[in-house]
């Protein structure tokens, strides 16, 4: 088999935790920190006693990574480091959130050889940070941006989300007008979802709050028209970048490579194997300082499976999808080819912008055997 190419490491903890958010996490706890530590090294000496890994690109996700602090982070680093070849490293992304950032942090993971920032802003209007619950505000976003800048990153990605309740329109364009002038070099706009188990899909199902899915598509477009205005592409529906600046490790999720999950609730996938780390911190903890894997849940993806990822990811991606992959769904093909779903570009075929409008149901069609 060859070398894995791609890792990320899931860090499970938060401030505080926002009332719309559904990822795996817990609130902070830094007793705790010094054995999760200890368990992710572990994990990765498990991984590279079984598999070669050399990494192109890593992702430390959560979570909230800066939450830990910058000598916990040292010392996480400095451990990787220590036990991988990172002769082909080309992108190492940490995701923070603004009120976690300081100049000695962001100095410390610039010098370990972090070279690009994900931090999530979400908003640049007080009151609707109010509403999603975040920790910081609008100028100390500001200035961790700044902060980010002077540590010497130049490749920074920020969070932002649209159809928050009670967000207008204007709000929205300004927003989005704030952070072109800022020059980010990446931009990921999410459409908010609400997500079960969380405080605001609580609300959603009382009735506190709706989804309008006109509204979310009259965002996205502006979305779209603000930001290529900005001089940044949409290269996947809710992904924008400066060229060449795409995020290689989303990348290489979306066009399907193996990649090995690090941390609790941390998926994997090598070949046809999948598996998914427990959901605990303790339970992996537990687990993997005694020697034990922190997979929970194994299967075996068929070929069929795979297809389908490939298509269902793949047709979020501006680059689009080899026709001859979807020849097994031509009929279907065709008529979003004739409906103004889908385009030829090339070789290739990918949504148009009405079709973005709908990908995900569209992307439906292509799950499982093709009729
Ligand atoms: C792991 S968080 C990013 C880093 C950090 N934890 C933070 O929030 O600042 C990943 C991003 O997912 C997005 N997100 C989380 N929950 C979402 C939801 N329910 N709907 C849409 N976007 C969501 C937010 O934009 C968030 O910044
Ligand atoms: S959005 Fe970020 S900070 Fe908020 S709970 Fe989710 S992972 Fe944590």
């Amino acid at each position: 088999m060859p070398p894995i190419r791609h890792l990320y490491v899931h860090i499970p903890f938060c401030l505080k935790v926002c009332p719309y958010c559904s990822f795996y996490k817990e609130t902070l706890d830094r007793e705790k920190m010094r054995r999760f530590l200890d368990a992710l090294l572990a994990e990765l000496d498990q991984a590279l006693s079984r598999d070669a890994l050399r990494p192109r690109t890593i992702f430390f996700g959560g979570g909230t990574p800066s939450a830990l602090s910058t000598s916990q982070l040292e010392t996480l680093l400095t451990g990787m480091r220590e036990r991988l070849d990172l002769s082909e490293l080309v992108e190492w992304t940490l995701e923070m959130n603004p009120a976690t950032v300081s100049l000695e942090k962001a100095r410390m993971l610039r010098a370990l050889g972090v070279n690009r920032i994900s931090m999530g802003v979400q908003s640049w209007e007080p009151e609707l940070l109010k509403v999603l619950g975040r920790v910081h505000t609008a100028a100390q976003a500001e200035r961790s941006y700044e902060i980010l800048r002077e540590a010497g990153f130049d490749n920074v990605n920020l969070d932002l989300m649209f159809a928050v309740p009670t967000q207008t329109r204007a709000q929205w364009a300004a927003t989005l007008e704030k952070t072109i002038a800022l020059g980010p070099e990446h931009l990921s706009a999410y459409c908010l979802t609400y997500e079960e188990d969380t405080a605001f899909y609580r609300r959603f199902q009382s009735g506190e709050y709706a989804q309008d899915k006109d509204w979310d598509a009259d965002l996205f477009e502006l979305t779209l028209d603000r930001l290529a205005a900005g001089g940044y592409e949409p290269y996947e529906i809710s992904n924008h970048a400066r060229p060449g600046r795409e995020c290689l490790h989303n990348l290489a999720y979306w066009e399907g490579a193996d990649y090995l999950g690090l941390g609790p609730s941390a998926f994997s996938t090598r070949g046809m194997d999948r598996w998914e780390n427990v959901e605990s911190v303790a339970a992996y903890c537990e687990r993997v300082l005694s020697g034990k894997p922190a997979a929970e849940f194994r299967e075996t993806l068929t070929p069929a499976i795979r297809l389908s990822e490939r298509v269902a990811f793949g047709l979020r991606t501006s680059r689009g999808l080899d026709a001859a992959l979807l020849a097994p769904w031509q009929p279907k093909v065709d008529e979003y080819l004739e409906a103004g779903f889908f385009e030829p570009h090339g070789e290739k075929i990918r949504l148009t912008r009405k079709g973005k409008l709908v990908a995900d149901s569209l992307a439906e069609a292509f799950m499982g055997e093709p009729e």
